[in-house]
């Protein structure tokens, strides 16, 4: 058996200084309240990207202190996979700003679109090259400027999202410490229950794409929170039979933090006590591809993560994409 071949040597979060907390709603004009946004998502408060700070800015942030954990200066990194719905610019990828920021001068970099769920692709994609030998040292970044493609005006999706980043350095396996299960799905038919209907290649940024405001997300959120419970419980699974265990294998499961009430689902059909559950999205709302970065390296940093631990860490998002994996720390 290949598995394990890539391991987690450090993560990093870089995460914007300014906090938004629901009852901040009511001064730019939205119509809502913290008791519903709580009672529906657990959500009490997200973070948000201001004075400069960019998609690149927090990668770089949580990349640094990624390799600093790991030991790993900038001239050993060769790949930088950035996963990213909400790139700085559309040309080129915001993945080469941050191999600039860093100073990685010997590293090949590409963003990565797969939304929530892109990080755990990104890992599996650096997986792939280090088990190629393509690759030696992959820093694999979640960032995410989801305050810029929400619709302010939308009080049903505003108050869902927050921006952040998370980042790990993926290196050859040692001691049987690693990713020992992945698995990874799309459904692309239902694509436009999460979607940015216009402002792409098709139906370029116009005057009646601004007017309308489809350039920002739109979302069908009932929808979406049935496809969630059940893609997020067949994602659990999924991994954990690849890694033949079980959810009583599992010392902590991260799940993609987007509502409390699609988590708390995702661990009972997964047999998993919440009290085994990381959970940080009343903090930080839905960032995207960096909700479960973000969330490892709080893990870790708690010491709830120590070596041996078997980790199960599940995402969904738009697409719809989904995957899952397990990790032995
Ligand atoms: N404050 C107050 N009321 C609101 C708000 C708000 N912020 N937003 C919507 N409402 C109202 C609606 O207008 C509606 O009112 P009506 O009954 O008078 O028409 C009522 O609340 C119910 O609206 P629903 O959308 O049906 O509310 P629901 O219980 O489904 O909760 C929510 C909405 C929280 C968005 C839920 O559907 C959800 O969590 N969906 C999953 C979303 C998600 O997880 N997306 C991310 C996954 S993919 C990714 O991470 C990118």
């Amino acid at each position: 058996m290949i598995r394990p071949f890539a391991y987690i040597a450090g993560t990093g979060r870089g995460l914007p200084a300014a906090r938004m907390t629901n009852h901040d709603f009511a001064a730019i004009g939205i119509e809502t309240s913290h008791e519903w946004i709580v009672e529906r998502t657990g959500i009490s408060e997200r973070r948000i990207a201001r004075d400069g700070e960019s998609t690149c800015s927090m990668a770089a942030d949580a990349a640094r202190k990624a390799m600093e954990r790991a030991g790993v200066g900038a001239g050993e990194l060769d790949t930088i996979i950035l996963s990213t719905a909400t790139p700085d610019r559309l040309l080129p990828a915001t993945a080469v700003d941050v191999q600039a920021a860093l100073g990685a001068s010997r590293a090949a970099a590409f963003d990565l679109s797969a939304a929530c769920s892109g990080w755990l692709y990104g890992l599996t994609v650096g997986e792939g090259m280090l088990m190629t030998g393509a690759a030696k040292t992959v820093l694999v970044v979640g960032a995410e400027k989801m305050s810029a493609i929400v619709d302010w005006q939308d009080r049903a999706t505003c108050v869902l999202f927050g921006d952040g980043a998370g980042a790990a350095v993926l290196k050859r396996s040692r001691e049987g410490k690693g990713i020992l299960s992945s698995f990874l799905r799309s459904d692309g038919t239902l694509a436009e229950l999460l979607y940015r209907p216009h402002g792409g290649a098709t139906t370029p940024l116009s005057e009646a794409v601004l007017a309308e405001r489809s350039h920002y997300v739109k979302m069908a959120g009932r929808e979406v929170f049935k496809h969630a419970v059940r893609m997020m419980a067949d994602a659990a699974d999924r991994a954990l039979d690849g890694a033949r265990l079980t959810g009583a294998d599992v010392d902590l499961m991260i799940p993609h933090q987007a509502n409390v009430r699609i988590i708390e689902a995702t661990a009972k059909h997964a047999n998993i006590p919440m009290s085994k559950v990381f959970v940080n999205v009343d903090r930080y709302g839905n960032t995207s591809s960096a909700s479960i970065p973000i969330a490892l390296d709080e893990a870790i940093e708690a010491g709830r993560i120590k070596d041996g631990s078997t980790v199960l860490l599940c995402a969904f998002g738009a697409g719809f994409t989904w995957g899952s994996m397990v990790v032995r720390f």
